[in-house]
């Protein structure tokens, strides 16, 4: 798909179908991971891949027991050490934005859908997936075939959001 297309026409999927995904395209939205940019080069990310039913589940349990039914839950850790800090701001954060960006629009890309999760108990996530203390489980993604079609969520104008030279 040409790119502005598969911007326009990712959504958020929260309903999907059993089928499993095959590994090539898999192992391809996980490239564009792979390429994103990070501070420093950091690359402070690890992706858990879970297509295990019952680890599935326990990270449902974790806030989105909707997310179970994809065949595939892809965790994006962090070890914010690998990134940096400015001004109090942690750029891990940015760094797994970015990736995770690329992973979702790829994914689209492959006729994949997925849905970012920020709200989940993020102690229940590490404790399902065995991830050590010091790596922060930022965001999951469900993976899987679309089972629905949502409708645009409504987005701001640009003359809302932009602004010439100086904050107006
Ligand atoms: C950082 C971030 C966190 C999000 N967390 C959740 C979440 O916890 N649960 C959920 O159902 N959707 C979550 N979303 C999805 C948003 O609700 C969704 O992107 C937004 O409503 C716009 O809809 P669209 O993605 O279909 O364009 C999150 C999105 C982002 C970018």
């Amino acid at each position: 798909m040409e790119f502005m297309e598969v911007v326009r026409r990712r959504r958020s999927i929260r309903k999907y179908r059993p089928d499993p995904i095959p590994q090539a395209k898999l192992d391809h939205i996980l490239e564009a991971a792979r390429l994103a940019p990070s501070w420093g080069n950091g690359q402070c990310w690890t992706f858990v891949v879970v297509t295990d039913t019952k680890l599935r589940h326990e990270l449902g349990e974790a806030g989105n027991t909707w997310i179970a039914d994809a065949p595939v839950i892809i965790a994006a850790c962090a070890d914010p050490k690998h990134s940096g800090v400015k001004e109090d701001q942690d750029y891990y954060l940015l760094d797994i934005g970015i990736a995770m960006e690329h992973l979702v629009l790829a994914a689209a890309d492959q006729g994949l859908g997925t849905c970012w999760i920020g709200r989940f108990d993020e102690a229940r996530a590490k404790k399902a997936l065995g991830v050590p203390g010091n790596v922060r489980v930022v965001a999951l993604t469900p993976v899987g075939y679309p089972d629905e079609e949502p409708e645009p969520r409504p987005r701001k104008t640009l003359g809302e959001i932009v602004c010439k030279d100086r904050w107006a």
